[in-house]
């Protein structure tokens, strides 16, 4: 199998579809390459396709304030995306391009190993989980393949736009803390003031 290394230079040069004639720079992923847990978007908005980095937007933001309430942060898990480069204005990628792009994600999930996977919306979860996944009946429940646990949020840009969801993902968080606690507990922070564990 390739190397972190070498699969990043393949897919910094990838012209596989029509993202690249647009974007900016690739969005490889970003985070621990030792993390067991996975997070997957849909694809890089504008600020992610200027700085080449995912989850960098206001949907970041919100996504980094999302991960601090279970006490975790970027570099405790893997952040990676379902397409690389951005599709223009922000549209949903095409099958196309996500079929164009779906072995770069393949060959990060190879390398990593992930104990858990979770989705960030509607599309990597239709992509990841189950072509039919219906995100507002399925988030927060969780599927286990071949020894991965995969689970399913809002996405966080749905969450600032819909802020009726966020009491939702408050509970899917609660439950991605407890699957984290039950499989991978070194993933969490380690804690400051370990004389005042309970
Ligand atoms: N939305 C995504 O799905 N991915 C990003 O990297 C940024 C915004």
């Amino acid at each position: 199998m390739v190397s972190w290394e070498e699969l990043e230079a393949i897919c910094q040069q990838c012209r596989n579809c029509a993202l690249a004639e647009t974007r900016h720079n690739v969005v490889f992923g970003v985070g621990s390459r030792q993390a067991d847990v996975l997070f997957i978007g849909e694809g890089p908005g504008e600020q992610e396709d200027l700085q080449g980095e995912p989850f960098v937007g206001p949907a970041g933001k919100l996504l980094d304030v999302m991960l601090e309430v279970i006490d975790l942060n970027r570099e405790r898990v893997y952040i990676a995306n379902i397409v690389k480069c951005r599709p223009p204005r922000n549209r949903d990628p095409l099958n196309v391009e996500q079929d164009a792009c779906i072995r770069y994600l393949r060959t990060q999930t190879a390398l990593l190993r992930p104990k858990i996977i979770v989705c960030l919306g509607r599309i990597a979860a239709m992509r990841i989980i189950d072509k039919d996944f219906r995100i507002t009946k399925q988030h927060g429940q969780w599927f286990e393949r071949a020894g991965v646990h995969m689970m399913a949020m809002y996405h966080p840009s749905a969450l600032l736009r819909d802020p009726s969801k966020r009491p939702d993902t408050f509970l899917d968080l609660k439950s991605l803390q407890a699957k984290i606690q039950e499989l991978c507990p070194e993933t969490f922070l380690p804690n400051p003031f370990p004389e005042m564990a309970p």
